[in-house]
């Protein structure tokens, strides 16, 4: 009876209408949906990523071309190269691993989903689980491989946050069937794993912080200037693991209604 009522409640619940917050998220992922595949997926799949023949030669191309600004002939020599030679076995799998968690992820989160189709939203949980974890061990290893420091310190910190998100979020629905606590870390594993895709939005607020000077944030630009785009890049990775733990906590906060004050003064 309490938990017919319990139901009935949380399905009035996820039918009220939106608050700005919900609407907020929901946008915003719809939003960095949109973005990853305009500026990764899209690309990546255009380039034929699964061949790293043919992208060594063209990234090559581009660099032996004397009319490539210095700026992108310096980041492909000292990170996009490198996918395709000796980061190649760890690169490809974490891009299947893009496609996969990128477009299914967003799918757990619909509660009519979760509601009618339970056995799916179990079955999809188990390979997002899955993928999750080899995102993480790939992209460590990605940062591992690769040479920036502060790439290696933000990867392995989500990393491990990652794992904990994850552990938990298993552990209370497999172990303890405990579906309130489940939805708690499931909600923050994803937002945590925003991080990925707010670097995309990082990386465009930055440059164009560069190009204009807002908030003197970088050197005045110059076409001779090869290397500031390599510092944006790399804090374009801080900006949003902060960026992203951030906005998990103002979410939850939210959605646990801890930051109500009505009713609050004693
Ligand atoms: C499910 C979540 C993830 C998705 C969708 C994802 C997506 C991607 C994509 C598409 C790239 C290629 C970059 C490009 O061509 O634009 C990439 C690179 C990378 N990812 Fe992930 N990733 C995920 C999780 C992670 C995690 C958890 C870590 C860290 C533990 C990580 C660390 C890295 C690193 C270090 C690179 C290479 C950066 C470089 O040195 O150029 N990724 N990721």
């Amino acid at each position: 009876m309490q938990r017919k009522k319990h139901k009935q409640d949380k399905q009035a619940k996820d039918s009220e209408p939106w608050d700005n917050r919900t609407r907020i998220v929901v946008y915003g992922q719809a939003f960095l949906l949109l973005l990853v595949w305009l500026m990764t997926l899209g690309r990546l799949i255009g380039e034929n990523f699964w061949n790293a023949t043919h992208n060594e030669e063209r990234l090559n191309a581009i660099v032996a071309n004397e009319e490539t600004s210095k700026e992108i002939v310096h980041m492909i020599k000292t990170f996009f190269l490198s996918y395709f030679k000796k980061r190649f076995l760890l690169f490809f799998p974490h891009i299947l691993g893009a496609i996969l968690w990128w477009n299914l992820y967003f799918l757990q989160l619909i509660p009519a989903i979760r509601q009618k189709y339970r056995r799916f939203h179990r079955i999809l949980g188990r390979v997002l689980m899955v993928c999750a974890l080899a995102q993480t061990v790939s992209g460590a290893g990605l940062a591992y491989m690769g040479n920036s420091s502060t790439i290696k310190i933000i990867s392995y910190l989500l990393a491990v946050a990652v794992f904990y998100c994850v552990f938990n979020a298993w552990y209370f629905a497999a172990i303890k069937k405990d579906i309130s606590k489940h939805k708690y870390w499931s909600m923050r594993l994803v937002g945590y794993l925003q991080t990925i895709a707010l670097q995309r939005f990082c990386m465009i607020l930055l440059v164009v912080s560069h190009r204009t000077g807002w908030l003197g944030l970088y050197p005045v630009y110059s076409i001779d200037d090869a290397t500031t785009i390599e510092k944006i890049f790399n804090d374009s990775f801080s900006f949003s693991f902060v960026l992203a733990m951030l906005g998990t906590e103002w979410y939850l906060a939210g959605y646990y209604g801890w930051n109500e004050t009505k009713g609050d003064e004693q």
